[in-house]
């Protein structure tokens, strides 16, 4: 199943768990790293444990982002939860794919405890928070077979270069940025796992969101991290192909079905070969929940 929407909620707040199911966002991020503040969380991983068990996943998934692995936070948080059968962990700030086959081999041994399938747990890695991680993206192809998608994070990445802002003085992201950006999507890819566009952060600016989700959907990505309620129905919509998309993508396929075994075409007076129909099938695809 493609996730297009994954709304952040803080593990500490007992008022936005209680918001987050009717969000319809595909997954639920609950967040046990940087909106935790460290005296409170012991308590958001109680609280987080508490939803995991009460929330009913038939429409929802659940994920939990823990602590960076190379903090002692991380297998305190990863014990206190796997009770709950998170549908996935957010892996925040590795350096490479090494980081996921070190999840990947505690996420078995707390399955195996948990009486939970082996490999049920997914893992989404924030890919590009450290700038060292910028050189090792290619890593990631076949590290596990738990791999979702990959994600990128501009917050992180600045406060690691030293870099006062993300964006430009125009409000687009300054070229570091745009870099990450751009090999995040080329090593998912690469991987063969979605790529998640990161998150908006001027929640209360939707035509900027749908702006964003526009830009990120032409480019390649196929879900998007959200950080408040009103960007969910925003990112699902953007997501979704439209009825003219449908409609051309069919007269593609139609065309070639009717070429008697032509490679190139012409459609409206453009060219179209195999790629475009490769193209066309694959959104069509998206029609029937593939
Ligand atoms: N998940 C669930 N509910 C949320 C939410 C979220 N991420 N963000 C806001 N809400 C709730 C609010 O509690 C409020 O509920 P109410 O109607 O019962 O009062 C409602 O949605 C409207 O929120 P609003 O007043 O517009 O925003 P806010 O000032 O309460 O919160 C943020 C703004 C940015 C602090 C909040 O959206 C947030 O905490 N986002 C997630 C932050 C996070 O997880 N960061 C880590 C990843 S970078
Ligand atoms: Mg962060």
């Amino acid at each position: 199943m493609t996730i297009k929407s994954l709304l952040f909620v803080p593990g500490d707040s007992e008022k936005k768990l209680a918001k987050a199911a009717g969000t319809g966002a595909d997954v639920l991020l609950l967040d046990l790293e940087d909106s935790v503040s460290h005296e409170r969380l012991p308590q958001a991983r109680g609280l987080v444990l508490d939803y995991l068990k009460a929330h009913d996943r038939a429409h929802q998934q659940v994920w939990v982002r823990i602590n960076p692995l190379n903090t002692d936070l991380s297998l305190p948080d990863l014990v206190a939860v796997m009770p709950g059968k998170p549908d996935g962990i957010m892996l925040p700030k590795p350096m490479n794919a090494e980081a996921v086959r070190q999840l990947d081999h505690f996420l078995s041994a707390l399955e195996q405890r948990e009486g939970i399938a082996l490999g049920h747990t997914r893992i989404l890695p924030v890919a590009t928070e450290v700038a060292g991680a910028m050189f090792q993206l290619d890593s990631y192809a076949g590290s596990s077979a738990r791999l979702a998608g990959l994600t990128w994070g501009a917050e992180d990445l600045a406060t690691d270069i030293g870099a006062t802002s993300n964006k430009k003085d125009d409000g687009e992201f300054d070229d570091a940025f745009v870099l990450a950006r751009t090999l995040c999507l080329l090593a998912a890819t690469h991987a063969g796992v979605q790529a998640i566009d990161t998150l908006t952060v001027d929640f209360r600016n939707h035509a900027g969101l749908q702006a964003d989700v526009r830009r990120a959907r032409r480019q390649g990505f196929s879900g998007k991290l959200a950080i408040h309620p009103d960007q969910v129905a925003i990112i699902n919509d953007g997501f979704t192909a439209t009825a003219e998309e449908l409609q051309h993508a069919q007269r593609i396929v139609d065309a070639f079905a009717q070429s008697n075994g032509a490679g190139a075409l012409q459609l409206d007076g453009k060219m179209i070969d195999k790629p475009h129909l490769t193209q066309a099938l694959r959104l069509l695809a998206t029609r029937k929940g593939d």
